[in-house]
């Protein structure tokens, strides 16, 4: 029998009290699988409570999380603090002290990763974060390892679950935004602070990270066009599946040429029979397109204590393997250089647009006038509602340059019988 392989876990909150329990629950087969046993040997936690929930001896559980990371009789790190600062500060000391690193933590891999990455390399010790995206469904180790002989061309992703909730409710009982978050917020789903989520830069964390491994050269979060759900009217989502469309919070990742990529995260309307469509309520799904393998999707629960738990407890079955059988990373993350990301502006899709205006003669005219001047063409048109003596007037474009449209839209937004222009969306079929 081999020398157990010792975990250190930092943080036990919720995905770190999963990673326990899974680590001591199915310790039998994990000790099978990595090809000997593996324990979880210390946590560090700040607030001793959570602490009880593991079972461990009192002794092995501190508040030092730099003594656990860098203890000379730890194999592997878990670190599910979160954030960047304290994990950053925590994982290279791990590394740097040869230790083998595992994290879901979406931020510090989307912000940190490339340099932790290279760090890992050159110590010989793993980095591995597949809970990092996609809570419990497997989408990194697939696209690294299953998809290595692929050419892969596009990731759409639906990577949030709060906001898949927040659209759900409110395109299904006619929810307005603010009442569909507090019920996010009452169910568990939403963070207190739920800015990340609704904002997309929760999404925006992730779609970095997939797009990296995608493509070969490391996506900066800074640079990635991104715009949340907190404008939704629930107006629109009816609008929208009026027209066959539903309205997702999509993550979107386009190779365009050798070294020029298209990543952005906004709501989408995509067409009601995409397979992304059916995907509601908290679950994720990432629907990845191949040069040979076609269109594949991953489906599952985005978030949560144990399914996110099982991703990072398959991470260390994979680093304990690695460590005993003297190897890392066997197909690693090859991010050669910073990808160039096309300007937002610059970005081509269809759009919807839904305005009020005098409902009088010559109205529609004056508005095909100035989409046409800026070559934007219009796939479809029609009058929703009229009250009094205004009417609401709902648009779909064919694929325009986002900066032909947005010049249109603001010389449409003067014109005197324009009331106002009230939600833009972009149209994809991604
Ligand atoms: N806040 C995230 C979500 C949790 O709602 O999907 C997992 O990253």
């Amino acid at each position: 029998m081999s020398e157990p392989i010792r975990v250190g876990l930092l943080g036990c909150g919720t995905v770190g009290s999963g990673v326990a329990r899974i680590l001591t629950q199915n310790q039998e087969a994990i000790a099978v699988r990595a090809g000997g046993p593996v324990v979880l040997a210390r946590v560090a936690e700040v607030d001793p409570s959570k602490a009880d929930a593991v079972d461990l001896p009192r002794s092995c559980v501190t508040t030092d999380s730099m003594a656990v990371a860098t203890a000379e009789d730890i194999d592997i790190v878990v670190e599910c603090i979160g954030g960047v600062g304290k994990a950053r500060e925590l994982v290279e000391a791990a590394l740097a002290a040869g230790k083998s690193v595992v994290t879901p933590n979406k931020e510090l891999i989307a912000k940190a990763g490339h340099g932790l990455l290279q760090l890992a390399a050159a110590r010989g010790v793993d980095l591995q974060f597949e809970g990092s995206v996609g809570g419990g469904i497997p989408i990194i180790r697939p696209m690294k390892e299953s998809l290595a002989g692929d050419d892969l061309l596009s990731i759409a992703g639906i990577v949030n679950g709060t906001t898949n909730y927040i659209l759900t409710r409110m395109s299904e009982e006619g929810a307005s935004f603010e009442d569909a978050l507090a019920e996010a917020q009452k169910r568990g789903y939403a963070e207190q602070d739920p800015s990340a989520d609704i904002t997309g830069a929760d999404a925006a964390n992730k779609i970095s990270i997939l797009a990296s491994i995608a493509f070969g050269n490391y996506v900066d979060v800074s640079e990635v066009d991104t715009e949340g759900i907190d404008k939704m009217h629930p107006r629109d989502l009816v609008a929208a599946a009026e027209l066959g469309y539903i309205v997702k919070l999509l993550a979107i990742a386009k190779r365009l040429t050798d070294d020029k990529l298209e990543v952005r995260v906004h709501p989408t309307m995509i067409p009601k029979t995409h397979p992304l469509a059916s995907v509601g309520g908290v679950s994720n799904a990432v629907f990845v397109r191949g040069r040979y393998v076609g269109d594949v999707m991953f489906y599952g629960p985005g978030a949560g204590s144990l399914p996110t738990g099982s991703a990072v407890v398959g991470d260390v079955v994979d680093a304990a393997r690695n460590i005993r059988h003297g190897s890392s990373g066997r197909v690693p993350c090859v991010c050669a250089a910073k990808a160039e990301l096309l300007p937002a502006d610059q970005i081509c899709s269809g759009y919807y647009l839904r305005m009020t205006v005098l409902d009088q003669p010559g109205v529609l005219g004056a508005i095909c006038t100035v989409f046409g001047e800026y070559g934007v063409s219009i796939a479809s048109v029609y009058q929703k509602r009229v009250e009094g003596r205004s009417a609401d007037i709902v648009w779909i474009t064919h694929k325009s340059r986002e900066s032909s449209f947005r010049q249109a839209l603001q010389r449409i937004d003067q014109l005197p019988v324009v009331e106002r222009v009230s939600s833009t969306i972009r149209v994809e079929d991604v």
